[in-house]
């Protein structure tokens, strides 16, 4: 039985790639080794925590004698690293965690890879989850591409870029097996209501205003999370070794065109007077060193994996406003304590 290492699998990726992983594949075991941050939480895998090929554990990847029992324990075959700091306001405010987490805690998960694999890499790999904010900010024009020169403009994505880097030197250096993708904005079930779209769900429900940051005229090009995960699934599996692959929705929307749509899905879905909900917008202070334009262009791994989004975004948002609707408890038990405190910080 082959064992694969996920980490970060209690967050809002994570616990979809480990859910399609532990269900499409009985014969493997899936170990989810996550930290339990303020974004991990074990009630967003209920459904498949008994399963036979699932095991957790709680760990901390930035303490690497904690990482290098783990893999003395399990002589894991694969490994898909998610577990990041990944909130580019939380950056902001406090970019030691993510150079622990992010550089540090990649650099142990690599280190110890390699160290158990070094007699034979056959068969094993290394893949790394990553974000299209590496590559900047786009003007107007043009897509990122796998060869777009890296260019990151906040603590986070600088952490993201650097960690892309430790992985390639681990590949160029040591042959430890890699891959890396790069992914635009995701949105779905299970994400933290830090990020835009799970956010002003949450204050719509609450009556609460939509803080718009700057214009609003920021542009994101947006993915249905297990979209992602399949896209995972499928590069794992038929990637090659040592290439780079961009993900993406072929999905752009400004802010503040995709806020509106939400606010007139909102008002439907509550029963609310047509404009209600937009009536809660309100412009506030921009992002420092905000990001313009980002935009994948997924033509290789359509071209060479055969992968595509699935989703229309439209469905895609419905789907995802219906879950919150219907996890109403879910989103007060996030949002309780610690949240309080974020929300006063990065919003008074
Ligand atoms: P998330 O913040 O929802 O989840 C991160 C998970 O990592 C949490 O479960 C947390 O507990 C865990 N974690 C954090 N620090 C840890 C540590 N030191 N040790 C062990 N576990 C730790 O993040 P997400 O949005 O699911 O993103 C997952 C990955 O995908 C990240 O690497 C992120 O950079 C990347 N990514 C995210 C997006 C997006 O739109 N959300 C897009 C592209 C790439
Ligand atoms: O592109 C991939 C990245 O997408 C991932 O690597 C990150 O982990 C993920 O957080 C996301 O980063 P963004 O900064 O693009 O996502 P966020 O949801 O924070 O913001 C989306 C846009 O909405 C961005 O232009 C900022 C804006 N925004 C966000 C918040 C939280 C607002 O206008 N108001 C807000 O309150």
């Amino acid at each position: 039985m082959k064992t694969i290492l996920i980490t970060g699998g209690a967050g809002f990726i994570g616990s979809h790639v480990v859910r399609l992983f532990v269900n499409k594949y009985p014969d493997t075991q899936i170990v989810n080794l996550d930290k339990l941050t303020y974004a991990g939480n074990l009630e967003n895998l209920k459904d498949i925590q008994d399963k036979s090929n699932y095991i957790f554990e709680k760990g901390d990847i930035v303490d690497s004698n904690f990482i290098n029992d783990l893999f003395d324990k399990y002589q894991f075959d694969g490994v898909i690293h998610l577990a990041a700091e990944s909130h580019v306001d939380r950056s902001i405010s406090n970019p030691l965690e993510f150079i622990q987490t992010n550089v540090v805690g990649t650099f142990n998960l690599l280190h110890a890879a390699k160290n158990l694999w070094s007699k034979n890499f056959n068969g094993k790999l290394f893949y790394h989850v990553s974000t299209d904010e590496v590559y900047g900010s786009l003007g107007t024009d043009g897509f990122f591409l796998e060869t777009t020169p890296y260019d990151p403009q906040s603590p986070y994505s600088s952490s993201k870029a650097s960690s892309d880097h430790f992985v390639r030197a681990y590949g160029n250096t040591y042959s430890l097996p890699f891959m890396i993708s790069n992914c635009s904005n995701n949105y779905g079930e299970n994400q933290f209501p830090e990020k835009l779209i799970p956010l002003f769900i949450n204050n719509i429900r609450n009556n609460k205003s939509l803080p718009v940051y700057g214009d609003g005229l920021f542009t994101r090009d947006w993915l249905y999370v297990v979209d992602h995960a399949r896209a995972i699934d499928t590069v794992f599996h038929n990637g090659k070794i040592g290439d780079t692959y961009n993900i993406g929705g072929f999905n752009e929307w400004t802010n503040i065109d995709l806020i509106k749509l939400l606010c007139g899905i909102m008002d439907e879905k509550l029963g609310r007077q047509k404009g209600s909900s937009a009536q809660l917008i309100t412009f506030v202070k921009d992002r420092p060193g905000h990001d313009k334009r980002y935009a994948i262009d997924a033509s290789k791994i359509k071209t060479e994996l055969g992968w595509e989004p699935s989703l229309q975004f439209t469905e895609g948002l419905e789907k995802t406003i219906d879950w919150y609707l219907n996890n109403q408890d879910w989103l007060d038990n996030v949002t309780s304590g610690e949240y309080q405190n974020y929300y006063q910080n990065q919003y008074q």
